[in-house]
C-alpha cells in the first residue's frame, strides 16, 4: 500500500475473528519494530509476542477495566504484543536527563506507530492499549520487575465487513502553523 493511504487505512480495530496470524506475518512485524528509529540508536525494548491461548487470554484479562468498561475486547484479539521499555544506552540516557526529555517513551511510541502501520499494511488490525494491570503482566510474562511495559497492542484479523471510521481529527489548521507558535 502507498505510505498515505495506509496511515488513512490504519485505525484502532477492537474486534477480532479466531482466524491465527501467520508465522511469516509475525515475523515481518518484528522486523517493523526491529529497524524502528530510537534516540542514539539504544532500542530500547523488547517486543513480546503472546499467542499461547491461556497466556494471551489472562495478559488480555489485564488490560480490562471494569469500571471504566475498558478493552473488553482485548482478549479476543489471537495475539497481543507487549513493549517492554529496556533500560537505553547511557549516551541515551545522558541525552535524555540534560534535555529533561524521556527519549525511551517516544522511541517506544515509534516502535508502535511501525508495528501497527506493518500489521495494517498485512491487512492485520490493531489497538494500541495504555491501560493495563502492569503489575500483573509482568507476573504472567516473567518482566524483570525493573523493566516498564510501554503498551500492549491487539493484534488480529478484523471480521469482514469491520467498518472504516472516518477519522475524529483537528483540522489541520488546529494543529499545524507556519513559522511561527
Ligand atoms: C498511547 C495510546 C494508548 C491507548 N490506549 C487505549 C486503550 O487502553 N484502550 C483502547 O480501546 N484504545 C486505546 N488507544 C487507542 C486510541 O483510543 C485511538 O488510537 C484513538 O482514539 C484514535 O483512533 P484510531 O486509532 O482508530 O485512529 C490508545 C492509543 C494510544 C496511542
Amino acid at each position: 500500500m502507498d505510505f498515505a493511504p495506509l496511515i488513512r487505512n490504519r485505525q484502532s480495530v477492537r474486534t477480532y475473528c479466531d482466524r491465527p496470524v501467520e508465522v511469516e506475518k509475525l515475523g515481518k512485524l518484528v522486523e517493523a519494530v526491529r529497524l524502528a528509529p530510537s534516540a542514539c540508536n539504544a532500542q530500547p525494548w523488547t517486543l513480546i509476542l503472546v499467542d499461547d491461548p491461556a497466556l494471551k487470554n489472562r495478559v488480555g484479562e489485564a488490560t480490562r477495566s471494569k469500571v471504566f468498561g475498558l478493552n473488553r475486547f482485548a482478549v479476543q484479539a489471537p495475539v497481543l504484543a507487549v513493549l517492554v521499555m529496556e533500560k537505553p544506552v547511557w549516551t541515551a540516557r545522558l541525552g535524555a536527563l540534560l534535555q529533561r526529555r524521556e527519549f525511551a517513551l517516544f522511541d517506544m511510541g515509534i516502535a508502535a506507530a511501525h508495528f501497527c502501520l506493518q500489521a495494517a499494511d498485512l491487512g492485520l488490525g490493531t489497538c494500541m492499549l495504555g491501560w493495563f494491570d502492569e503489575k500483573a503482566i509482568k507476573k504472567l510474562l516473567r518482566v524483570p520487575r525493573s523493566r516498564r511495559i510501554a503498551l500492549v497492542i491487539t493484534l488480529g484479523y478484523p471480521p469482514q465487513g469491520y467498518p472504516v471510521r472516518s477519522k475524529a481529527r483537528k483540522d489541520s489548521s488546529a494543529m499545524c502553523r507556519y513559522n511561527r507558535y
